[in-house]
């Protein structure tokens, strides 16, 4: 899909990452874990306390926008620490199978080296992702071990992002 963007995420962003949340719930509950309900209803404070955290550096959240300007997914990279941090993501159902996640995720490999001085990014997905575990790879993640995702057998992943290979 051509004309994507990642924007960090900001307070104005509240609205449409909820409607994102919520018209997805079903569909991200079949490969990932459900955020609960709490998470709907507490909106508003979750989101203030991501942004904080993403002000103390131990974040970096980023929306998906597609060429129109519509929220079609996140990336995040969590728990930096010592030049390295996960990442996560999801893309909307309506956006699915079009190249968005593979694309956001190579934006973002750049953006955490260039903008925030990461070195290295670890991921993990579930066995029965194929598709996560696709786009990983796609984007220069090789395969660490074996490990368990919320009681689910999968894979845990790692990317050097100083390597010449994969440099912008
Ligand atoms: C995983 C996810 C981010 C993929 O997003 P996406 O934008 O559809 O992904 P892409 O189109 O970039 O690439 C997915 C690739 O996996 C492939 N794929 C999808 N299902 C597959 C399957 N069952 N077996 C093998 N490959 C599969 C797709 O065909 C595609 O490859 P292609 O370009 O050759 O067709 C999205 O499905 C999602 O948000 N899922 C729920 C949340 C989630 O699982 N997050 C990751 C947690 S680790």
């Amino acid at each position: 899909m051509t004309g994507l963007r990642l924007e960090r995420l900001r307070a104005d962003h509240a609205e449409a990452l909820l409607a994102f949340e919520r018209e997805n719930r079903a569909y991200f509950t079949r490969s990932i874990s459900d955020r609960g309900d709490a998470y709907f209803a507490d909106f508003a404070e979750i989101h203030r306390a991501r942004l904080a955290e993403q002000d103390a550096g131990i974040c970096h959240f980023h929306v998906v926008l597609d060429a129109s300007g519509t929220l079609i997914g996140r990336m995040n990279l969590i728990d930096v620490e010592d030049g390295c941090a996960e990442l996560g993501y999801r893309v909307a159902e309506k956006a699915a199978g079009r190249g968005v996640a593979t694309a956001a995720v190579a934006l973002l490999c750049r953006t955490a080296g260039t903008s925030y001085g990461l070195t290295a990014l670890k991921a993990v997905t579930t066995l029965d992702n194929p598709a996560s575990r696709t786009v990983l790879e796609r984007n220069g993640f090789t395969v660490v071990e074996e490990t368990v995702v919320a009681g689910r057998p999968g894979i845990r992943f790692h990317r050097d992002l100083t390597s010449a290979h994969h440099r912008p």
